[in-house]
């Protein structure tokens, strides 16, 4: 089926803080009628997370599933995955999702979970990734946006892009200068993977022209 006339892709979408990356997607969904893919549900494992309220003023469906509800992780994942599985989602999109997902939630979407991440990976991996850069004092950091798999923030990269360091940076003000890149470059990749066009071979991710 040619691309233009495939069915938007069912996107569900994890957040665990202010939904900022979440509200990018959705301004680039809503201006781009060849996107390609459409938010089903936003998911988090916080109550009180600021992308839950962006998605419940846009109308979407939200689920949550606190850790501290459940017996352990293995519970917690399979309620989060029962949750999300029932709006159908084709694609999963962390978008500032702090909590790791297994082998058991990835092989229900295999290659269609995305993560973004706010440093130039492999370089600082984990949940500090802007303070440590700054700690490492880098001249450049920024945005990568991959594939997930099984260890953190380390799948295949399907694209990135550089942030310079400012001497005067703070955490706070270098995080707001990735997040502006971040609120770019998510969209354009979620597109490319709502859009099919992304080819995995091992850890290298091509994309291909449009039909
Ligand atoms: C983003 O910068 C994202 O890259 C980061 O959390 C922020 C969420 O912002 N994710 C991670 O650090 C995951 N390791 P947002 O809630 O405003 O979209």
């Amino acid at each position: 089926m040619p691309d233009a006339e495939r069915p938007p892709a069912r996107l569900g979408v994890l957040v665990s803080g202010g939904g900022t990356n979440l509200a990018a997607l959705l301004s680039a969904i809503d201006a781009d009628p060849d996107f390609g893919g459409e938010v089903v549900v936003v998911g988090s494992d916080r109550p009180d997370a600021g992308g839950l309220q962006r998605a419940e003023e846009a109308g979407i469906s939200t689920v949550v599933e606190r850790l501290a509800d459940h017996d352990d992780r293995r519970a917690w994942e399979d309620a989060l995955i029962a949750a999300l599985t029932a709006h159908r989602p084709e694609v999963v999109v962390l978008a500032g999702f702090m909590r790791l997902l297994t082998g058991e939630f990835l092989s229900r979407w295999p290659d269609r979970v995305i993560n973004t991440h706010p440093s130039l990976l492999p370089a600082f991996r984990g949940a500090n990734a802007v303070r440590d850069a700054l700690e490492y004092g880098v001249k450049l950091t920024g945005s990568t946006v991959h594939l997930v798999d099984e260890e953190v923030d380390h799948g295949p990269v399907i694209a990135q892009r550089g942030v310079a360091v400012a001497d005067d940076d703070t955490e706070e003000t270098l995080h707001e200068r990735i997040k502006a890149v971040e609120h770019e470059l998510l969209p354009e990749c979620v597109k490319l993977l709502s859009q099919g066009r992304l080819v995995v071979d091992g850890r290298h991710v091509r994309v291909r022209e449009a039909l």
